[in-house]
């Protein structure tokens, strides 16, 4: 269980702060949503739970235990918007091994099935992908940390329906034993996935419950 206690963060040159006292708990099993327009702070909130920055006031909590920014950058997984843009193998494989001292085929491939991605050449060119193959790969880059707690930033954006829910299918298998976190400004693509009680919205730099996200058609 991953708790947030009352965050407050403002960036070094910005006017305001982002979080004013930001309150959440967030559990294994299901996916977890936080909603919010852009430029509400949700890129700002994941930075501060993987341990990019450090909030200026509040506590955030693993297991009970509030945790430094060090360990929870071994605890946690961040996906970025947008994350082919940041590709650095110039095949697969490579991609997979940046940041791993050794990495057999078998964990490779175990990584890749995990993701949809059984049977892809580890030779193959990342930006040969398809769109929603490069996001399951960047997936499979984080799950090979094993991380406890996986954020993933605004993972639909930028995709077309039929590849978007794909992707949305995979979240839920994803969180069932790890949390898992998506920020989002476009809540109703995720109408149906998200149970209750598990979906907030980020404003004016306070988590609010958002019940009802479970309820709407998609
Ligand atoms: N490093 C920074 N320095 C100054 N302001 C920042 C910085 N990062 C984000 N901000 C500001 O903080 C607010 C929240 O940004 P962000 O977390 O990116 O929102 P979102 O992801 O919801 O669009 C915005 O007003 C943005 O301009
Ligand atoms: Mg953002």
């Amino acid at each position: 269980m991953l708790e947030l206690r009352s965050l407050h963060y403002q960036a070094a040159t910005a006017p305001e702060p982002v979080l004013r006292g930001a309150s959440l708990t967030l559990r294994p099993g299901t996916p977890s949503l936080v909603a919010g327009r852009s430029g509400s702070g949700k890129t700002t909130l994941l930075e501060l739970i993987c341990g990019l920055a450090e909030p200026q006031g509040g506590q955030i909590l693993w297991q009970g235990q509030a945790l430094r920014a060090r360990q929870r950058r071994w605890l946690c997984g961040l996906v970025f918007q947008f994350p082919e843009r940041h590709f650095l193998g110039l095949t697969v494989g490579q991609e997979l091994k940046l940041g791993q001292r050794r990495l057999p085929s078998e964990r490779a491939e175990a990584v890749l099935r995990q993701v949809g991605l059984q049977g892809l050449s580890l030779q193959q060119a990342p930006e040969r992908l398809s769109g929603g193959q490069q996001r399951r790969l960047a997936l499979a880059v984080q799950l090979l940390r094993d991380p406890r707690v996986l954020l993933l930033d605004e993972p639909t954006a930028g995709l077309d329906w039929s590849v978007r829910d794909e992707v949305l299918e995979l979240l839920g298998e994803l969180s069932r034993d790890r949390v898992l976190l998506v920020v989002t400004h476009e809540p109703e693509l995720f109408a149906g996935r998200v149970e209750a009680g598990h979906s907030w919205r980020l404003e004016q730099g306070q988590l609010v419950g958002a019940p009802g996200l479970e309820l709407r058609q998609r």
